[in-house]
Formats: structure tokens, C-alpha cells, sequence
């Protein structure tokens, strides 16, 4: 099999928040890199560190200290403009809460972005609709997020965050807000865009069942990574099966 190419790299990442006199170290020394078409599961208790890793990956906040790289691009090198540009092309971001604007309906949300980068309303509700026929809700275009249930809703932000056709998709607990199994769906159909788009997933859970059913999962404790299951650590050298 050939190996696939680095899409993202973590050289000695640090995050620490000052709040007043008081710091808080919440990411420590991160080392790793996630490939073109990966599906990573971050796990960890309350407090690991999830959410200051995956905004630093979708460039949301910055590292206190360390690089991160997308491809030869380092992020710390681009200005406020590129920043945006640069996320608005490659990357797409579902929220645990999903996010969706209440006085649109699905086609229309997830036509949204689209709209924003300039294409025509009837191409971008074209290819929304035709998005939430491949995440299952073709049944469900017309209708306002009030009207659907908690995993509908997340399938909505899922096609949402894929339509413009990002690199690589990150996601927050996508999960959180779901009962165990309908989170295991929600999980399946990513696994399952990622396996027939090529599109890498990069998400946060604490959900044991979520965990266990997915082939790469990074742990972190404290801040620090302390285990990493089918994950690139360090470099591209360097990887782990445990
Ligand atoms: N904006 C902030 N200012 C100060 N401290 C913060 C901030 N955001 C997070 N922290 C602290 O950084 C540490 C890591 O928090 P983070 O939100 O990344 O953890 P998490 O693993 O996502 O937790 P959870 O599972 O509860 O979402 C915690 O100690 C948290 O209190
Ligand atoms: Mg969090």
C-alpha cells in the first residue's frame, strides 16, 4: 500500500492560557501529524486538552510556542486575510452544537457556504441537495433545524462543513449531544465520507464507544499525548501501533 502524503504537522506545540496572574498549561510539547485521508479520533478526559488542539489545527487560536505546517505552509508565516482564505478553501469545522442557522432550511444551511465564496444560488442549492441525499436526508431538505432531530441536525453541519470540499473536516465532540447510538451513526457516516470522498476527519470525543470503534486514536492527559493508536507521532517515520 502506498503512503499517503503529510497534510498536517505539529512540531512542539505548546498552548498555555494566562488568565490574570494564573497560567494554564493546556497543551504540552504536541508532536504529530495527520495524513491526507485519516480518520482521528482525540480522546481524554475533561480538562485533556481536545478543544485547544482542534483550535489550533483549524486555526481558530495559536500556538503559544511550536509550528504547525499545512504542507510546506506554516500557519504563524500567513496574515489575518490568509488565515481566512486559506481556512475557508481547505477546511471544514462541525460544532458540537452544531451551529446551524435557525431561519434556513437544511439545503439552504448547508448551500450557505457556497453562497458566501461567490457560486450561483441554483448551482449551491444543486449541490447541497444533492449532499444531504448522500448523508441520508434527502427526505429532509425543506425542513428548519427546530424540525429535525439531534443527528439530523448533525448530518446537516456534516454536509455543511463538507461542501466546499475541504481537505480535511474537524469536529468538536460532534458527538456530544447525541445518545450513544445515534453518535455511532453520526461517526459511521463520517468514516464512511471519508472512505469514499478521501476527505480526512479529525475529531474529539469522550464517548468509550466512539473510541473504540475507530482505527486511529490519539489520547492525551493533562495536555500531553500519552498514547497513540495507529497515529503518526514525531514524524512520518515514526509510527506507533499499540
Ligand atoms: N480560553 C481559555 N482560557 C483559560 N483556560 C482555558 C481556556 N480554554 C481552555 N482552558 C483550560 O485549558 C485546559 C484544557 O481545556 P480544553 O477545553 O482544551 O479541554 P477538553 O479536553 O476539550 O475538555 P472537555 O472534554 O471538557 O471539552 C483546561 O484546564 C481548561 O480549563
Ligand atoms: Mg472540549
Amino acid at each position: 500500500m502506498s503512503k499517503s502524503s503529510t497534510l498536517i504537522e505539529l512540531n512542539s506545540v505548546y498552548k498555555t492560557y494566562f488568565l490574570g496572574t494564573q497560567k494554564v498549561k493546556a497543551l504540552k510539547n504536541i508532536n504529530f501529524s495527520i495524513m491526507h485521508g485519516d480518520f482521528i479520533a482525540i480522546a481524554g478526559p475533561s480538562g485533556s486538552g481536545k478543544s485547544s488542539l482542534l483550535n489550533l489545527i483549524s486555526m481558530i487560536d495559536e500556538p503559544t510556542n511550536g509550528e504547525i505546517l499545512y504542507g510546506d505552509v506554516k500557519i504563524k508565516d500567513l496574515t489575518d486575510n490568509q488565515i481566512t482564505s486559506f481556512r475557508n478553501k481547505k477546511i471544514g469545522i462541525v460544532f458540537q452544537n452544531y451551529n446551524l442557522i435557525p431561519v434556513l432550511n437544511a439545503v439552504e444551511n448547508v448551500a450557505f457556504p457556497l453562497q458566501i465564496n461567490k457560486v450561483s444560488k441554483k448551482e449551491s442549492i444543486e449541490r447541497a441537495s444533492n449532499l444531504l441525499e448522500e448523508v441520508g436526508l434527502g427526505e429532509h431538505l425543506n425542513h428548519r433545524p427546530n424540525n429535525l432531530s439531534g443527528g439530523q441536525k448533525q448530518r446537516v453541519a456534516i454536509a455543511r462543513a463538507l461542501i466546499t470540499n475541504p481537505e480535511i473536516v474537524i469536529a468538536d465532540e460532534p458527538t456530544a449531544a447525541l445518545d450513544s447510538k445515534t453518535g455511532m451513526d453520526i461517526i459511521n457516516l463520517m468514516k464512511h465520507l471519508n472512505e469514499t470522498k478521501k476527505t480526512t476527519f479529525i475529531f474529539s470525543s469522550h464517548d468509550p464507544k466512539v473510541i473504540d470503534n475507530v482505527d486511529s486514536v490519539i489520547t492525551l492527559r493533562d495536555g500531553e499525548i500519552i498514547q497513540a493508536e495507529n497515529a503518526v507521532l514525531k514524524s512520518k517515520e515514526e509510527v506507533i501501533n499499540s
